[in-house]
């Protein structure tokens, strides 16, 4: 079964409302919406904004619901020349560059213990798969690194120095614990970010006008690739 979560309860509503036969389940503070869209079975939820809420959540998927992949859905700052506001960001891999768990020589940002690199691999058949449902639709879709950390980013310094460490296409708060989740479970993952902002000095304004709108562009798209469209 697919499993799907957001980090906000508007990044995911537009799913939930689309399916049929729902069952609800509270587990660990959070609702697991099981049912149907057009057939297909998937489990939708919202875990909550940071990794450690997208981890538990990931987990709850994989072990209580078995499920075979995993995807996550919603909004993200846009980085890199070009990028805008609405433009779709798909996860070719993705990194927690708040993470130093070993300092020495400087710290090695971004890698995780029990991981050689920084970067931790999404799944290249699913990633190709959501473009093609993208390719459809008129939008602008890029596919890259998203960059993860329990910051909203504000800060166009920040971002420069990002960019400068591992070239990323997105910002956002959860989709590099998922990931790590997937790879130490060897599960199907991506992530399909809608941009709502730039992570810049605007940020925080574009993100509170945007996030509505944004958010459901990402649901329009995976209902489209639940159903094969
Ligand atoms: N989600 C959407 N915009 C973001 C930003 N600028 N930083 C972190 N997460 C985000």
């Amino acid at each position: 079964m697919l499993g799907i979560m957001g980090a906000m309860k508007v990044e995911i509503d537009e799913v939930v409302s689309k399916m049929s036969r729902v069952n609800r389940y509270e587990i660990g503070s959070c609702w697991y919406n099981h049912g149907y869209i057009e057939g297909k079975e998937l489990v939708v939820v919202c875990c909550g904004i940071g990794k450690v809420n997208a981890a538990t959540v990931a987990t709850t998927l994989l072990h209580k619901f078995e499920c075979t992949s995993l995807i996550n859905i919603g909004v993200a700052g846009g980085v890199g020349a070009g990028i805008k506001i609405g433009d779709i960001v798909l996860s070719s891999r993705c990194v927690q560059f708040d993470v130093v768990v070993d300092n020495t020589n400087g710290g090695a940002l971004g890698i995780v213990d029990k991981f050689e690199s920084a970067y931790i691999e999404c799944d290249q058949a699913l990633v190709s798969k959501i473009e093609k449902t993208i390719q459809g639709m008129n939008i602008a879709c890029r596919i890259g690194v998203v960059a993860t950390s329990d910051k909203f980013i504000a800060d166009s310094k920040v971002l420069k120095d990002l960019t400068a460490k591992f070239a990323p296409q997105a910002v956002e708060m959860e989709s590099g614990a998922i990931a790590q989740v997937c790879a130490l479970y060897k599960v199907p993952f991506c992530t399909i970010r809608t941009i709502s902002d730039t992570a810049d000095e605007h940020a925080e304004g574009d993100f509170a006008s945007n996030m509505r709108q944004t958010a459901k562009i990402s649901c329009e798209i995976l209902k489209r690739f639940v159903v094969g469209k």
